[in-house]
């Protein structure tokens, strides 16, 4: 088969890697792609972005499977665009891709169906918006309803910092358009975690829970960023909380799905917070997260392209998804500066390690890889515990180096429920 990968992350690098496994898999082109991808097996990158670019590759090239890594190309309807040519393409279809591409859409979808998710109010104008502040207690959760570089999520403490978000949201704009709109949401006090699952519209089976950390700095500590590392399973889901979990969140989406006649086969990423008083569903992302990717696919057992293939064929049902009985960690080596503006261009050396890196913001330059973006590679590494993985990660991150290499020391402590 001939499978195209869109993005150039290091989700979409890991994804490249674990399908390359496949011996389904012949090539894989990764549009555009990165300095990772450029190099693994089976692997070729196209630097082609819009979807008429990729819908007419995948026509000429006459491609079997193209799998959405960003949830950008998705809201546009790259999977309808690609679906009216009778091509295979695994993310759901524009509709469905409201449920990421739009916060208010996907909590009334919550509500109508019964997902237990923080209490909210949807506004259009600043005044009403303001006026309801006054009512709040804080902190309090004000979030852009559309799609903003994971940037559209503020906790503001007081009235004061929350109506200057909403100012900042709905009048000087800061979004182009995404904050017009605002959900303002009851702070929910607990830790987070991501469960990635694989749906067909008909069920949704849930992959192995994972948990990243959003922070800059140790202890959770500082501005928020794509994701400084992550682990899985996540310590904290134990089976009370994958429980309800199934009960009250997975079960009832899966009717909303169903109800709505959504045309969705692809990935659906629930972000819950599990807090004392319960467990909560915060968003629903339709992609991948990252770096949870990174964590999870190295220890799913399945043919990855074989499972994509059974969800597109509608057969999940018959499906079985299993993953290793073992833990994993990702660390991520970040350019200095990062989350604010940083240095791009950095020669990066990856020396021998036990584990393998994945690259996120990083290209081919001549012959060197050197660093383009904020999050530049992380280390992968399996262990019997947790502790292992962790241990063997931040032993691989040793030997990989580019000028200014930060990251956090503190990837998979685990910490009392608040
Ligand atoms: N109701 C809430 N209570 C507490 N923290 C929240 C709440 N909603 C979101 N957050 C925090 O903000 C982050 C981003 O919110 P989320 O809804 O996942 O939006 P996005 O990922 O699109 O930015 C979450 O990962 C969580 O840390
Ligand atoms: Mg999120």
């Amino acid at each position: 088969m001939k499978l195209l990968i869109i993005g150039n992350g290091g989700r979409e690098h890991a994804i490249a890697w674990k399908v390359a496994q496949s011996p389904l898999v012949e090539i894989v082109y990764c549009a555009p792609g990165n300095g990772g991808t450029h190099v693994e097996d089976k692997c070729k990158n196209i630097k082609i972005y819009t979807t008429d670019e990729l819908l007419d590759f995948a026509k000429k090239e006459e491609i079997d499977l193209t799998i959405v890594g960003p949830e950008a190309n998705l809201v546009v309807g790259i999977v309808d665009a690609f679906k009216a040519e009778g091509l295979k393409i695994f993310g759901p279809a524009k509709g469905a891709a409201r449920l990421e591409g739009s916060k208010s859409y996907s909590k009334d979808f919550m509500k109508k169906y019964g997902v237990r998710t923080a209490a909210y109010e949807v506004f259009e104008e600043i005044e009403t918006a303001i006026g309801y502040l006054k009512t709040c207690e804080f902190p309090i959760v004000i979030k852009a309803d559309g799609l903003a570089a994971g940037k559209g999520v503020v906790i503001s403490q007081s009235f004061a910092e929350a109506e200057n978000t909403l100012k900042e949201f709905m009048v000087v704009d800061i979004f182009q358009g995404s904050g017009k709109k605002v959900v303002i949401e009851e702070f929910l006090d607990g830790v987070e975690a991501s469960i990635l699952s694989i749906t067909d519209g008909k069920v949704i089976i849930p992959f192995l829970s994972s948990k990243d950390h959003k922070c800059i700095f140790d202890g959770d500590l500082g501005p928020n960023t794509g994701g400084m590392g992550a682990v899985a399973p996540n310590p904290y889901c134990n089976e009370e909380v994958l429980k309800v979990f199934n009960d009250e969140i997975l079960t009832a989406t899966l009717r909303g799905i169903q109800e709505e006649n959504m045309d969705y086969c692809g990935i659906i990423f629930f972000g819950i917070m599990i807090t004392k008083k319960g467990t909560y569903l915060l968003e629903y992302n339709v992609r991948m997260g990252d770096p949870e990717t990174q964590v999870v696919l190295p220890l799913m057992e399945n043919d990855f392209v074989e499972l994509i293939l059974a969800a597109i064929d509608g057969k999940l049902s018959e499906t079985k998804v299993t993953f290793k009985a073992r833990n994993a960690c990702c660390v991520v080596g970040a350019s200095m500066g990062y989350p604010a503006p940083y240095p791009t261009g950095l020669p990066i050396t990856i020396g021998e390690v036990s584990g393998k890196v994945f690259i996120a913001g990083g290209e081919i330059k001549g012959e060197e890889i050197v660093t383009s973006g904020g999050r530049v590679l992380t280390t992968v590494a399996l262990g019997e515990t947790l502790q292992e993985a962790i241990d063997k990660a931040y032993k691989d991150l040793k030997h990989v180096h580019f000028e200014g290499m930060y990251f956090r020391k503190d990837i998979g402590k685990i910490k009392e429920l608040p």
